[in-house]
């Protein structure tokens, strides 16, 4: 997903600056190639214009007597002198041929071309000939005839463009190179937010995100990390509380089974009172009361055991002790209870544990309000504790199965769920890299069965 997005961005930034850049490269070559052109031939024009008027007044004289070998040195000389004449030649006042360079000949065409004393453009095979006529004493004499190749000029123009276009081309290369590093710049914090943001969704909220540079991404980060650290106060804030109603919720079982010793207690203390009794029954009494004291006391410290607010802390503990704590309290009429517990040491917070296994418990018992059957069973499997907790209540439907972990997905009434207990399970759970399976049939039952490695650190795998 983070793949496509960058290389969304990469696309938006490196397209625009692939348009800019070729616009601004054809605008150029067509400036260039344009001023160039103009340019280079208007100064090929001046410079056939002053050889052909020089050799016009250099030839007057051998012209007017009849000097034919004069007038073939100086049409020689002037095309020897530039290389881009392609030819001379000198017509007499009736416009017959006096001299020519030509070498196969003189080509009659080229007579029709000048009508008067002007300049033509001539397309032969070997390129674009400039060709330029000066009249000898206006016309009396005779005329010169210069014709100046543009095709070296028309090179040069070739040349400067294709340098132009490889410009253009390594701009171009230039800017995607630029793009991609930009965007790469800009990229890589937004994908480092995005790992983060997705880190919360999994509800790591122990999440932070460091952005080395200084920027709105920064700010972002920032105020995200100021995010997280508020929604884990409120998440903290939230577990507690759903703690506190499931402690409510055991609170009846625990005044019921607290309400047992005492009444004992009562008794004896009672019979001890009516009657004078001897050393031995007094003892006995004694000791009946002590007994159901210490009941008690267990009672009310796993009562306490669960309400304390402990900071998280892994160690090895006995799963037996926290399955044995919470069916140690929780006593509800009609309902029996079924157990079959292994004991088995892992490595985990113990209550965090705790909670996830009171959880389901509660959700069992709240599941079966007219009463039923509820089983906890506890083994070791492939290096799995494995915990089931089957009730024979009401079952979940089909169409709630997925969403049961869900937070705030509750079908109980206002004050009865909160709806985050299942999905305070899933998160300890899924933190001890363990999970969770549920089994339901409407109208019969359901299991939940939770499974945690039990040498999470490896720090057994040598015994
Ligand atoms: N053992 C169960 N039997 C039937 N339904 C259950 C059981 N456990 C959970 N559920 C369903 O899952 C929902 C979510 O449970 P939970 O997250 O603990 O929230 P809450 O108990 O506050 O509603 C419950 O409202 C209930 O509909
Ligand atoms: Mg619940």
């Amino acid at each position: 997903m983070e793949s496509r997005i960058a290389l969304s961005l990469r696309a938006k930034f490196i397209i625009p600056i692939i348009g800019i850049i070729l616009l601004l490269g054809a605008v150029t070559t067509i400036f260039v190639h344009s001023t160039l052109t103009s340019t280079l031939t208007r100064e090929l024009q001046e410079r056939g214009t002053v050889i052909s008027k020089n050799l016009a007044a250099n030839s007057i004289d051998a012209i007017l007597t009849d000097n034919v070998v004069e007038l073939r040195r100086l049409i020689f000389d002037a095309k020897e002198a530039e290389k881009d004449i392609a030819y001379v030649y000198i017509l007499d006042s009736k416009k017959d041929i006096i001299v020519h360079t030509f070498e196969d000949g003189f080509p009659k065409a080229l007579l029709e071309l000048h009508s008067s004393g002007d300049i033509r453009l001539l397309e032969t095979e070997e390129g674009f000939i400039r060709s330029i006529a000066t009249p000898v004493l206006d016309g009396k004499a005779g005329f010169v005839y210069v014709g100046i190749s543009e095709s070296s000029i028309r090179e040069k123009i070739a040349d400067i463009t294709k340098t132009l276009f490889i410009l253009t081309f390594i701009a171009i290369g230039a800017g995607i190179l630029l793009a991609y590093f930009t965007v790469n710049l800009i990229t890589k914090p937004i994908y480092v937010l995005t790992k983060g943001a997705e880190e919360i969704g999994k509800g790591n909220f122990d999440t932070r995100i460091n952005i080395s540079t200084e920027d709105e991404v920064a700010i972002l980060a920032d105020a995200f990390n100021k995010m997280i650290i508020e929604l884990k106060k409120s998440m903290v804030r939230l577990i507690q509380s759903e703690k506190l109603a499931s402690i409510g919720m055991l609170a009846a079982g625990v005044a019921h089974e607290i309400n047992n010793p005492l009444t004992n207690i009562l008794l004896s203390a009672e019979s001890l009172l009516r009657k004078r009794t001897d050393e031995n029954t007094l003892k006995q009494k004694l000791e009946e009361i002590i007994s159901e004291v210490e009941h008690a006391r267990i009672i009310t410290r796993n009562l306490s055991e669960f309400s304390r607010q402990v900071e998280p802390e892994i160690k090895e503990m006995d799963i037996k002790e926290i399955l044995e704590r919470i069916l140690g309290i929780i006593r509800i009429k009609n309902i029996r209870v079924e157990r079959d517990i292994q004991s088995v040491i892992l490595e985990g917070d113990p209550s965090q544990l705790q909670q996830v296994f009171l959880n389901i418990i509660i959700n069992a018992v709240q599941a079966m309000p007219k009463g039923g059957r509820l089983s906890v069973s506890a083994g070791e499997a492939n290096g799995f504790v494995e915990v089931s907790i089957s009730d024979t209540g009401v079952g979940i439907p089909e169409e709630s199965l997925g969403k049961i972990f869900d937070p705030f997905f509750t079908t109980k009434k206002v004050g009865e769920g909160t709806g985050l207990g299942l999905s305070i399970c899933l998160g300890i759970v899924e933190k001890h890299e363990g999970e969770i399976k549920v089994n339901s049939k409407v109208g019969e039952g359901s299991t939940f069965t939770v499974r945690l490695p039990v040498d999470r650190y490896g720090k057994h795998s040598d015994s």
